[in-house]
């Protein structure tokens, strides 16, 4: 028996200890009981830049990707820049070793200003534009993953020298995920099916091109992919084809590009990708379908990117009201919401949430935290433990959000997107401004 057993009303008087699976790896508590990250208090960044504002741990990032290089010696990890992709990023996941995922031109250009090596780049979309490929090509980019027969004819008229080229495959597993991030599946708009010979149509459309060098086959499953088995069934069926096309036209495809997807936890006890067990699983997945099909072993590339950067980041924001329904839930209502995370009324993603500005030494209650934004679903965390002394003014701390929030936020309503400051050995600066009225309204050119 224990002493909660004794005093069930102990549950509720204890302050919930922040979950490490969730924060950043610098996560600790100041001497005023005021969470604090990478030495900086998040009270005095409220302070110092207003709310609501992403906070990235620049050594949760380098803490991540120094796991994957360790976890995959051998293995590119190619970080999908989708997930964040501003400067401060893309130059901290190309010293630890990373290359890099675009998907547009924009992030093309991003990625070029913080002076990363093109040929570290794979470019990814299944309607990449004229431009955008003539874009890439010019650059230099290293990889392009074709996704439709168009595609490739399009790339071929473009492309001024030889380009490494690699196809998008589905492999037609499910991952039994939310259906807007299951991509493995046959009937979805990426890739070529494996079905009915689509790949290997591709594969003879690309070879067929002087100036298109085939290096290797992509897939990517999915996203908070926690089960990795599903990976073993991918490298199987890939390295399949890979064996076809070797049949077919007696060409050795020697990359392997599998994807991301690798879960990372957003509530206490969330299942996560253990970055150590999934390359034991590769490694064994690889030994079994090469064996079988007496291929020589790929280079294997990983593109994970929430599992890079959404446990670095934490969004502040600051209590603005409080009400609760008679018989119904206890809504605190913030100053940002569904435009800088958008991600539950899309997912219907659950998060965890922390008072940040003191220790909240009293009884503590479920809460809803709402934004500030004009629809009921405007919802950032339900049923989060806070204390029921929160009051307006109170800064409260939303964890795992690097990933998918800066990327996908909007300025619904005419508020501005946050800025994304960073923190690092007791220092913080800023890496992304505030987005400000005058910035809105600067796009308007007519009346
Ligand atoms: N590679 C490709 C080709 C992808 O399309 C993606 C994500 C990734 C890699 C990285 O997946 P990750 O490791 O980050 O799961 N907005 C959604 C996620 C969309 C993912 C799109 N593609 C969300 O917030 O959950």
């Amino acid at each position: 028996m224990t002493l909660l057993d004794i005093f069930p009303s102990l549950r509720t008087t204890m302050t919930p200890r922040l979950d490490p699976a969730l924060w950043p790896v610098t996560t600790s508590h100041d001497d005023r009981g005021r969470i604090s990250i990478g030495g900086v208090a998040l009270d005095d960044i409220a302070d110092q830049y207003g709310t609501p504002t992403y906070v990235l741990d620049e050594a949760d990032v380098r803490h991540r990707c120094r796991t994957y290089r360790a976890a995959f010696p051998e293995a590119e990890i190619a970080y999908a820049g989708k997930a964040l992709l501003i400067r401060a990023v893309a130059d901290w996941i190309t010293r630890e070793g990373l290359s890099l995922d675009v998907c547009s031109a924009g992030e093309l250009a991003i990625a070029l200003s913080a002076g990363v090596d093109p040929r570290r780049i794979i470019l990814h979309g299944n309607a990449k534009s004229a431009t955008e490929l003539r874009t890439a090509v010019d650059a230099g980019v290293g990889r392009i993953v074709v996704d439709s027969l168009t595609e490739i004819r399009l790339l071929a008229s473009v492309a001024p020298r030889r380009q490494k080229v690699m196809i998008r495959v589905t492999p037609g597993i499910d991952i039994h995920g939310h259906h807007a991030v299951t991509t493995g599946v046959d009937d979805q708009k990426f890739g070529f099916p494996l079905s009915h010979n689509q790949t290997g149509e591709a594969a003879r459309l690309v070879l067929e091109q002087p100036n298109l060098q085939l290096v290797g086959l992509h897939c990517h499953l999915g996203s908070q992919i926690a089960d990795v088995e599903c990976f073993r069934s991918a490298i199987a069926r890939l390295v399949g084809q890979m064996a076809y096309i070797r049949s077919d036209h007696g060409v050795i495809l020697t990359t392997l590009d599998i994807g991301g997807g690798h879960a990372v936890p957003y509530r206490p006890g969330d299942p996560q990708t253990d970055p150590a067990e999934l390359a034991a699983l590769v490694d064994d997945a690889l030994d079994e379908a090469c064996a079988r099909n007496r291929f020589p072993r790929p280079q294997i590339v990983l593109e994970p990117g929430r599992a890079v950067v959404a446990r670095a980041g934490v969004t502040l924001y600051r209590v603005v009201s409080i009400k609760t329904i008679p018989g119904g839930r206890t809504f605190v209502s913030v100053d940002g919401g569904m435009s800088d995370n958008p991600r539950v009324a899309l997912y219907g993603a659950r998060y965890d949430a922390a008072v940040a500005n003191r220790h909240p030494t009293g009884r503590h209650t479920p809460m809803t935290v709402v934004g500030r934004f004009c629809e009921a679903g405007d919802i950032l965390a339900v049923d989060v433990s806070l204390p029921v002394d929160l009051h307006p003014g109170d800064v409260i701390a939303v964890p795992c959000t690097g990933a998918y929030h800066h990327s996908l936020a909007s300025s619904y309503n005419g508020v501005g997107r946050p800025p994304i400051v960073a923190v690092r050995n007791g220092n913080v600066r800023e890496l992304v401004r505030r987005e400000s009225v005058a910035d809105l309204m600067g796009r308007e050119i007519g009346i």
